[in-house]
């Protein structure tokens, strides 16, 4: 892909979108933005302890200031926090001279992979699969509104959802 729209990786927590995106950015040499990452070094501190300290509103002010500066450079990779579509504004940023990737993943999967890593304070809500289903289902139909493409990482090893990213791409 040899044009200047950004790539957008988005999906629920644990589809993948930071570990694809920072490949992606690293084989096609382009800038790579996290808006988590963009945030916590706004806040000066963790998504955790912003959440704990500030709340989860501030977060989203947080999450869509990150978003409407990162929207506005080109030609960069750019992987999204799985609660950035909520919000209209940010969805249209997003969706703005863009090539949006979805990563899906079954519920399962998705609750495994989450309770293997730390530093989500969501993820705490979800405690059974039951209750990320239902998360799940509220979000899922903002992510496959803006998708240009749809790449189910279910039962893929993080190398083998990159190569067919990069093949959907035409790399
Ligand atoms: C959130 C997802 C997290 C992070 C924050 C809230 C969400 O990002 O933005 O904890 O609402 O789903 P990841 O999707 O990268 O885990």
């Amino acid at each position: 892909m040899s044009d200047a729209r950004n790539i957008v990786l988005i999906g629920f927590m644990g589809a993948g979108k930071t570990s694809v995106g920072q490949a992606l950015a690293n084989v096609l040499h382009r800038p790579f933005f996290d808006t988590d990452v963009i945030v916590a070094e706004t806040a000066g501190a963790t998504i955790d302890t912003i959440f704990e300290t500030l709340g989860e509103d501030a977060f989203r002010v947080l999450e869509s200031e990150a978003i409407s500066t990162i929207a506005a450079i080109r030609g960069a990779v750019i992987a999204t926090g799985g609660g950035a579509l909520n919000n209209a504004a940010n969805a249209a940023a997003l969706t703005r001279d863009s090539l949006v990737i979805y990563l899906t993943a079954s519920p399962q999967v998705l609750h495994d992979r989450i309770n293997r890593s730390a530093g989500r304070p969501l993820a705490g809500l979800m405690t059974g699969v039951d209750d990320l289903e239902s998360m799940l289902a509220e979000r899922e139909p903002r992510y496959r509104a803006i998708a240009n493409l749809i790449v189910d990482t279910t039962d893929k090893t993080p190398d083998e959802v990159k190569h067919e990213v990069f093949h959907a791409i035409g790399y």
